[in-house]
């Protein structure tokens, strides 16, 4: 019935991904997924659409019982329906969430690696950036984070979770710890948790705010089904802010700059939550295999590259620094296979030698891009 094998040709379609490098370049790059979305989900629209006006939406009481449902059934978190506020994306919602949170020229932690405009985001606001890097092994360094954390001085700690580039998911113990750790520090969490329903091997999603009250009181989540259900560039999202005065903070950051959410998106968003399960386990399930699949062709024909294993998300992260493609593997890539990646060094200076590939395609095209990855390691 789902066909994810089904090649679908993009180019033509206004995208950023099939869009961005020339036309014999494979593009594994930004993170959206080369599916076709849920049919219940394009049904909705479909369905909206058949109303003529497309004026400013407002979120229905029913989208925000669907959330509170689904948080509750896939997490076991229980929020009351006025804590959700829908945003017109994760992006505009973390910086604004340091806009609420953070004290003039405070800092801000962040985890490098990490997704580019989470670097970003603390100088929109004359904010310190701080970095606490991962260990090599990916782990939480938390003698950094402390160290970090102590700077930021009525900041907020920006938290990935699943997180992008690494696929990490990160544990309950290693959530405790960074949790206690910002609660020690007098630092909020601003957590973007965005990649949440798309986990490996059975893993269960820990959103860091419901670890506790204490937590919950000085957290922001960010959630979306963009990722999940392949619907980013409807721009719905929505944050989760369980403590009335927080959320207050919030929503006076938000006022005349984020009010309105794209009327189509949220339509998707309620549609994706009350009918995309069998979509999203078939596609958790082609996505594993994707994995799998990818992590023994990395082994196998790209000498030199290493990759840990994603816990999650469909994004892998290539260490790249013992190949022949080490000085600048993004560079290498594009001029020699003509695969499109992002570059690591956008990820923080622990990305300098790793790409970022995306295997959220048909098995055929990630073949594809392997096979021209291993041809052009092969000429050196
Ligand atoms: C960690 C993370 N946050 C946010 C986003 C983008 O969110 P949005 O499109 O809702 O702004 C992405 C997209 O790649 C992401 O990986």
């Amino acid at each position: 019935m789902i066909d994810f094998d089904k090649p679908i040709e993009r180019r033509a379609s206004g995208c950023s991904k099939w869009t961005r490098f020339a036309a014999d370049v494979l593009p594994m790059w930004v993170a959206d997924m080369d599916f076709a979305v849920a049919e219940p989900i394009l049904a909705a629209i479909r369905a909206r659409l058949e109303h003529p006006v497309l004026g400013y939406g407002v979120s229905q009481a029913g989208l925000k019982d669907r959330i509170v449902g689904w948080l509750a059934a896939q997490y076991g978190w229980q929020v009351p329906a006025e804590a959700i506020v829908p945003l017109p994306g994760v992006v505009p919602g973390f910086n604004l969430a340091l806009r609420a949170t953070c004290a003039p020229g405070a800092g801000v932690v962040v985890q490098t690696p990490v997704y580019p405009p989470m670097l970003k985001a603390p100088e929109n606001w004359a904010l310190r950036r701080l970095d606490a890097p991962l260990t090599a092994t990916v782990e939480v360094d938390m003698a950094a984070l402390r160290d970090a954390l102590g700077q930021a001085r009525g900041g907020a700690f920006l938290l990935c979770n699943p997180h992008n580039p690494t696929g990490r998911v990160f544990r309950r113990d290693e959530l405790v710890a960074m949790a206690e750790a910002c609660l020690a520090a007098g630092v909020a969490i601003v957590s973007d948790e965005i990649h949440c329903d798309l986990l490996f091997d059975g893993r269960r999603h820990v959103p860091v705010a419901a670890l506790g009250p204490e937590v919950a009181a000085q957290t922001i989540t960010l959630m979306s089904a963009g990722k999940t259900w392949n619907i980013a560039g409807l721009n719905a999202c929505w944050a989760v802010v369980p403590d009335a005065a927080l959320r207050a903070r919030f929503a006076r950051a938000i006022a005349s700059v984020a009010d309105h959410v794209n009327i189509l998106g949220l339509v998707a968003t309620e549609a994706a939550l009350a009918e995309g399960e069998p979509w999203r386990r078939a596609a958790l399930a082609y996505l594993q295999a994707n994995r799998d699949w990818l992590a023994g062709a990395v082994a196998a024909r790209l000498p030199g590259v290493r990759m840990a294993l994603p816990e999650g998300t469909f994004l892998a992260w290539l260490d790249c620094r013992g190949s022949a493609a080490a000085a600048d593997p993004q560079a290498f890539f594009l001029q020699k296979a003509k695969v499109g990646l992002n570059p690591g060094p956008d990820f923080g200076p622990p990305g300098a030698g790793f790409v970022r590939l995306n295997f959220g395609c048909p098995r055929a095209t990630l073949e594809e891009g392997i096979g021209r990855m291993a041809v052009a390691l092969a000429q050196g």
